[in-house]
């Protein structure tokens, strides 16, 4: 069985050990949940899914896994005293957005670090998350956390760290966009005289519907594009004003900004 240390149970922390214990990664007598804020620590307790500590507790030594899920700007402080704790053999698994497997190594002095990158919907077990590792690890301890990953939606390795700026502006970001044109979507319904709720509805089940479609893997992009657009009709007029606007390349180019940003923001 897998002794698991998730060091900072806030929302995700507290996502991945609901994660673990459903798919019997591990049980809640090997599953340590290490938590400074005092409220949160009494709300975890109550839950009774793991064992309620701090990250000066002896037990932290016993895991193979210990994952990072404390806050970036946190995680200096956090260091010193993890760096104690943790056994050489153990795999440290950071979801820390930005933060390079290099700097963990170096403030942790340790070699088996593995970096990844979540989306929101892990929260339903839909994520998709793509990680990548410090060059020692062993084939094994990849297929280990993937196998831990993959308890919350889809994984995937990535060989170069650095893809991860991408990785973060498309599906780190993606489900705001996808929000954001979901509201325009309804908010068009709206203008055009449908209630709220009637376009909410169209919107969500179109979405639904075109991404059981696209993950058929029947037909390209461009051709479902094309069965819908016939010449001359409804489709066509939406998608010349889109092409018109320049949409393509609008969305193009925010997720070229995103992934700017996310290279400012690393912390190296
Ligand atoms: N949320 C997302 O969608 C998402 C997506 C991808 C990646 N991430 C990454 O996931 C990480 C966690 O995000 P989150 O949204 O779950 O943050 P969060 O809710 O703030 O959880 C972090 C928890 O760690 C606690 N903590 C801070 N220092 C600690 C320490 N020394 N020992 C033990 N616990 C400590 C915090 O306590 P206090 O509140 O008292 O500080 C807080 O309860 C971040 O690094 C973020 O970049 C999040």
């Amino acid at each position: 069985m897998n002794h698991i240390a998730i060091i900072g149970c806030g929302n995700m922390g507290l996502i991945y050990a609901n994660s673990f214990l459903k798919y019997k990664i591990t049980s809640t007598e090997h599953l340590l949940l290490v938590e400074k804020n005092e409220e949160r620590r009494k709300m975890l307790s109550e839950l009774h899914i793991g064992k309620v500590v701090t990250v000066d507790d002896a037990g932290i030594a016993a895991c193979n896994i210990v994952i990072l899920a404390v806050k970036p700007q946190d995680f200096r402080a956090l260091a010193p005293s993890l760096k104690q704790a943790i056994r050489k053999d153990s795999v440290v698994l950071s979801i820390m957005a930005g933060t390079e497997i290099a700097f963990i190594a170096a403030e942790l002095e340790h070699d088996h670090i593995v970096r990844a990158m979540p989306n929101l919907p892990v929260s339903l077990s839909m994520g998709m998350t793509a990680f990548a590792s410090s060059p020692g690890l062993s084939h094994e301890q990849i297929m280990l956390v993937e196998n831990l990953l993959s308890t919350t939606g889809r994984t995937i390795y990535l060989k170069d760290e650095q893809q991860l700026n991408a990785v973060t502006a498309l599906s780190g970001s993606g489900p705001a966009y996808f929000f954001y044109f979901m509201k325009s979507l309804i908010d068009a319904g709206v203008q055009m005289g449908l209630d709220e709720h009637v376009a909410a509805i169209l919107a969500r089940q179109t979405m639904l519907g075109s991404f059981h479609l696209i993950n058929s893997g029947e037909k390209t992009l461009d051709e479902y594009i094309a069965s819908v657009a016939s010449k001359g009709g409804t489709t066509e007029a939406a998608l010349s004003t889109f092409e018109k606007k320049g949409v393509h390349d609008a969305v193009v180019e925010a997720l070229c900004n995103a992934e700017k940003r996310a290279k400012e923001l690393s912390i190296k």
